[in-house]
């Protein structure tokens, strides 16, 4: 198996980070949109080979695709295009389905999703949460703390404690 668009886009426009409550993976979905297609797209998988194996097929999918066809896309697709997938893995595929869709519906609604981590952060540190694929108050909550630390700073930080102190 050659991965093919392996890897994080530095320049991405949105991120669709999304977990497998099943098994814990955890898939990233970069995009690159130009002309309301997507230009480019990456993705970072922690996961099992099925995993790896549908996201780089779902990569090949998309590339080139209008928003509006790339959100079409569905698991089926993926494993159709893979020459199907044992039953057992097909939650496997959906992650990648899914890491897609949440991709395309942040860049849509960024600058909601931006101005709903703005009532912890401040702008700047809502700009670092959203590019890591935090995207949601309710996102923050679930997110590990390492993850977040790594992409906000020590002031942005500190809040985000105080927040999740309250809900936790
Ligand atoms: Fe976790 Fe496949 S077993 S994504």
């Amino acid at each position: 198996m050659n991965p093919r668009n392996k890897g994080k886009l530095k320049d991405a426009d949105a991120v669709g980070r999304v977990g497998n409550p099943i098994c814990g993976d955890i898939m990233y979905i970069y995009i690159k949109v130009k002309n309301g297609k997507i230009e480019k797209i990456g993705w970072e998988t922690m996961g099992c080979a099925a995993a790896i194996a549908t996201s780089s097929m779902l990569s090949e999918l998309a590339k080139g695709k209008s928003l509006e066809e790339a959100m079409k896309i569905t698991r089926d697709d993926i494993a159709d295009a893979l020459d199907g997938l044992p039953p057992i893995k097909m939650h496997c595929s959906n992650l990648a389905a899914e890491g897609l869709h949440k991709a395309i519906e942040n860049y849509l609604h960024k600058d909601e999703k931006i101005k709903e981590l703005m009532k912890v952060v401040d702008k700047k540190d809502a700009e670092a949460l959203f590019k890591a694929g935090i995207t949601s108050l309710e996102e923050l909550k679930k997110a590990h703390m390492e993850e977040i630390a790594n992409a906000v700073s020590k002031e942005g930080m500190e809040k985000i404690r105080e927040f999740l102190k309250d809900e936790r």
